[in-house]
């Protein structure tokens, strides 16, 4: 089968979304301009570059106002914070993601613990094992093409600041993914944690490491 988004008006928007899967969850913290905290789901999210890192999540258009709260927040203050969502607070990220009035504090909603912050305002969400904190670098908008499309604002952010939890460094000095179980979202209302890992040597040799051995 063969489908043009560019002339198949009823094409279900989830079939995107169900084919680049699994994605990871990016769990955003915010805080607007008059300091009221605020969580959201985006999976629309990933990392862009590592160094400088800079990771990326975009927000589309809600139905019931302008914007999302989240990207409120950010074009306000500039800052968000990145929280991992862990299997074990699969249904705490599952009750931020309502779509509660703007100044409605998601964090108490789904009775997580806040920790504060070093570099940025927003708190952080105590329990996951990692968290990310952000400065905005720019917002880019999609613009709608076709008819019924909506804007999308994705918002690219400078990490400042990383908090790991000690549990989760592994014996190497390097984050344990698998401990950590990041839960990932699939099609509609599918998720999953990590399923089996297996390791690749990488088939090359970075051209440093070659001089490294030679010399
Ligand atoms: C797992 C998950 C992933 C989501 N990903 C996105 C996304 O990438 N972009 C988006 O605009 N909304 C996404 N949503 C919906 C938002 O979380 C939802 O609209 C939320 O109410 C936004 O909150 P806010 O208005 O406080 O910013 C997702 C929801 C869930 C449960």
């Amino acid at each position: 089968m063969f489908i043009d988004p560019e002339t198949s008006v009823d094409l279900k928007r989830s079939i995107f979304n169900a084919i680049v899967a699994p994605r990871p969850i990016g769990w955003i913290s915010t805080m607007s301009a008059a300091g009221q905290v605020n969580l959201a789901p985006f999976s629309h999210f990933n990392i862009v570059s590592t160094s400088p890192p800079v990771l990326i999540f975009s927000c589309n258009s809600p139905e019931d106002r302008p914007e999302k709260d989240t990207l409120v927040n950010v074009k306000a203050t500039g800052e968000f914070v990145f929280n991992l969502v862990s299997y074990d607070l699969r249904e705490a990220m599952n009750v931020t993601s309502t779509a509660a009035p703007h100044g409605v504090d998601e964090f108490e909603l789904a009775k997580l613990e806040k920790a504060a912050c070093v570099k940025v305002c927003p708190p952080r969400v105590a329990a996951s094992p990692a968290n990310l904190e952000c400065r905005l670098l720019q917002i880019v908008e999609i613009a709608p093409v076709a008819k019924g499309d909506t804007p999308s604002n994705v918002v690219f952010g400078r990490v400042v600041g990383l908090h790991i939890q000690d549990q989760f460094f592994d014996g190497a000095g390097r984050f344990d993914t698998v401990k950590a179980q990041p839960l990932t979202r699939l099609g509609g209302i599918q998720y999953a944690p990590p399923g089996p890992i297996v390791e690749m040597p990488q088939p090359f040799k970075r051209a440093a490491e070659t001089k490294r051995e030679a010399s």
